[in-house]
């Protein structure tokens, strides 16, 4: 049985300990947060060892691989700790700030010969698996264009509002549109240039509201919106258009059916989905690795970098107004 720590019990901490508990291999040994003392009657702590600060956690020889779910501006701090304390690490998306910070959680993870994965969950999310499948199996011949969609109410529910402050969370452009973007990089690869248009909606956010054109070396048109400033009570939407040589596919978390596959020459279908929740996969994957002793690869460390490489270069589009290569 694994002990996993989980450091960060906000939002996603709390989404990853209920995880947890349908995973068979894995037992959370600890919990470490900067307000434990005000969070530990939300939980069912029993038997769970609770840490005010993280150093302790990192020392206790008792957990094998810590969970971090902290806010982003604290990644790269908090996962290179981990690594250098022997810890295997999971870490939330987006991987780091900048693509500086990804180099130096990269170096620590090889020095540490430890794991590491980012939590990139929509490569578990079955309507993106059942996608990925389609164009790496080519099920329906060459992808000839795919758009994406993300989409919310201004993320105001977060610790000290860190998330609508450009400075802590990268704004929406990091934080939310990180999703598509690594979707676009987990199927298609990097692409040569972006083409980037956003703007700020939120006092003192970053790039909340943007559409970008990802440019390939290939006949295909790629196409992702984002936008967290969308007004009354919208909830969240994301979703994708996929359309290729002999059919199309359609997502969006507002139908119901979520996915419907429209094969050319025959009627749609709603294909089957699976029951297990994504973030659930994501944490199970990685213990199993774990386990197992094989590195992860669905997610590698390089992989969520070039990630955050794509996003860098439209940020940099968006800025000058021109296409940026990557
Ligand atoms: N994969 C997804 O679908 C998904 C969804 C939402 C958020 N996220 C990511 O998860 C991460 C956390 O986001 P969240 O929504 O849970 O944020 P949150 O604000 O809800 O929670 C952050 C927690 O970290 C704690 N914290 C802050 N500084 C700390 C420190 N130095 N030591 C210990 N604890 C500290 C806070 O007290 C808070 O409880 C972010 O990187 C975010 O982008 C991922």
């Amino acid at each position: 049985m694994l002990k996993v720590g989980i450091i960060g019990m906000g939002h996603m901490g709390e989404r990853h300990i209920n995880s947890y508990k349908n995973i068979d291999n894995v037992e959370v040994g600890a919990v470490n947060d900067v307000r434990i003392s005000e969070l530990v009657n939300k939980f069912d702590l029993e038997g769970i060892k609770t840490y005010e600060k993280i150093d302790d956690l990192l020392n206790d020889e008792c957990i094998d691989f810590v969970d971090i779910c902290l806010p982003t501006f604290l990644h790269k701090e908090y996962t290179t700790k981990a690594l250098d304390a022997g810890k295997h690490v999971i870490c939330e998306k987006p991987m780091a700030m900048n693509v500086e910070e990804c180099d130096a959680m990269i170096e620590a993870q090889k020095k540490s010969g430890r794991f590491l994965m980012i939590a990139q969950c929509i490569r578990f999310w079955n309507e993106y698996e059942i996608l990925k499948d389609y164009v790496f199996q080519n099920k329906f011949g060459r992808l000839l264009s795919l758009y994406m969609l993300r989409a919310c109410e201004p993320p105001s529910w977060s610790w000290n509002n860190w998330l609508e402050q450009g400075s802590k969370s990268g704004g929406a452009i990091l934080d939310l549109h990180v999703h598509d973007v690594d979707m676009v990089n987990y199927l298609l690869g990097k692409p040569e240039a972006v083409y980037s248009v956003g703007a700020n909606a939120i006092k003192g956010g970053g790039i909340d509201i943007l559409s970008t054109q990802y440019l390939y070396d290939k006949d295909i048109v790629v196409t992702v919106d984002c936008n967290w400033a969308v007004e009354g009570r919208f909830g969240f939407e994301a979703g994708f258009r996929a359309c290729f040589e002999r059919g199309t596919i359609i997502f969006s978390t507002k139908n119901n059916p979520s996915i419907t596959i429209y094969p050319k020459d025959k009627d749609s279908f709603v294909p089957e989905l699976e029951t297990k929740d994504a973030y659930e996969k994501e944490l199970s994957y990685f213990a199993d690795c774990i386990e197992k002793g094989k590195e992860p690869e669905i997610v590698t460390p390089k992989s969520a970098r070039d990630t955050i490489k794509i996003v860098t270069a439209e940020l940099k589009s968006i800025e000058s107004k021109e296409k940026s290569l990557i």
